[in-house]
């Protein structure tokens, strides 16, 4: 089934968004209008960026301006529930009236649960798959991403990985923070691999969103903006680190891209580099990237016109099949490796193609308009483990 272009539709609510190079400057501005004066700030930042000196400036002007300021990092890889749960306990204990989430997709989504959980004195896994929803808001929270690519701070979805190891997630757009602070000049410091691979994340948000079968015209304007913005942006931020324009497109695009995933979820690449993170460690955007390569062939080739209008977006004329070649060209000029880590030479395609059909992955695979069978994900699993 087709998704209609006219049909009915609904938006979510957006968090206030402030844009601008030097803008996460004015960082106390921002708490004092959204947090609660007297009560401690709780900094939920990236070790790496308190390793760089990166927080500095920011607890810096937030003290200067009298806030007592609390800083937690304890944030290895992607979300575990432990680390949620001591960060919720963090926040708990410190009786804070504004969480603060500085960093990529990590420290956001684990900032942006402890926020929402901490005062509820529960686990989070409680509240995540088919748990309990979430009482009301949580503490008042501010997210500045220093990557572009999750889009986690205009999204309703917070992933981590639970007890049993699975990766599951909370949905619920109470958890979206308060405001939004998007300043470019705090990814100037990315390396190009990780800047290649966050971006082709933001890439496949927009453009899975924009071609699965919730997409809708509304939804457009966000999803068709962050493809062109990325589409223009990624190659320059990764060859030319310091481009503040390059930089600045990024991080608008990926926000964009996470309004649109946000309204109308991901895809069938967003399938795969989740079976995939069961099985072993990976970066999600890198995975990502590389399933949206092998899957968007196959997508196209049923296409009744959401790819060519995404392949519009994109620069490259009204037309999927130039949407797939430009794609493995670009992922070419950024210099994404197509080889899995050691770890996934263990893995059977059996294994992959398991994980493909379980249920926290599913809704990824009924989202493709080009209905997915057995025998297809069997294929495509074969295809993902032979990069390994
Ligand atoms: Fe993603």
């Amino acid at each position: 089934m087709q998704p209609s272009g006219d049909g009915p539709f609904a938006l979510r609510w957006v968090p206030e968004v402030h844009f601008g190079a030097g803008r996460a400057r004015a960082i106390a501005g921002d708490a004092a209008a959204v947090g609660q004066a007297r009560r401690p700030v709780v900094l939920v930042v990236d070790p790496a960026l308190v390793e760089l000196g990166a927080a500095r400036p920011l607890v810096a002007a937030l003290e200067q301006a009298g806030a007592r300021v609390a800083m937690f990092s304890d944030i290895v890889g992607e979300p575990k529930q432990r680390q949620l749960e001591s960060a919720a306990a963090f926040v708990r204990s410190h009786d804070a009236g504004l969480v603060i989430c500085l960093g990529g997709g990590s420290a956001m989504d684990v900032g942006k649960i402890a926020a929402s959980t901490a005062m509820t004195g529960e686990s989070p896994a409680a509240f995540a798959m088919d748990g309990r929803p979430l009482p009301g808001r949580g503490v008042a929270t501010i997210c500045i991403p220093t990557t572009a690519g999750t889009g986690s701070e205009l999204s309703s979805t917070n992933i981590f990985t639970n007890e049993a190891g699975r990766k599951v997630w909370i949905w619920d757009p109470l958890t979206k923070p308060d405001r939004v602070i998007l300043d470019p000049e705090l990814t100037l410091t990315l390396p190009p691999q990780l800047t290649a691979w966050t971006g082709l994340d933001a890439l496949a948000h927009a453009l899975e969103s924009c071609t699965n079968r919730h997409a809708h015209a509304g939804n457009d304007l966000y999803a068709h903006k962050a493809l062109s913005l990325i589409a223009g942006a990624l190659e320059t931020a990764v060859r030319e680190p310091q481009s503040i324009t390059a930089r600045g497109h990024m991080l608008l695009g990926s926000a964009y891209a996470g309004i649109a995933i946000d309204n109308c979820s991901a895809g069938l690449a967003h399938n795969v580099s989740h079976a995939l993170a069961a099985l072993g460690p990976v970066h999600h955007g890198f995975a990502t990237g590389l399933a949206l390569e092998i899957v968007l062939g196959w997508q196209v080739a049923a296409d009744q016109g959401r790819f060519a209008a995404a392949a519009e977006a994109c620069g490259v004329g009204r037309d999927g099949r130039a949407l797939v070649a430009w794609y493995t060209e670009l992922l070419t000029r950024c210099g994404v490796e197509r080889r899995l880590p050691e770890a996934f030479k263990a893995v059977r395609a059996a294994d992959l193609a398991a994980e493909m059909r379980s249920p926290e992955t599913r809704p990824m695979r009924l989202s493709s308009v080009r209905e997915v069978s057995d025998a297809d994900i069997d294929r495509f699993a074969e295809a993902v483990v032979a990069l390994a």
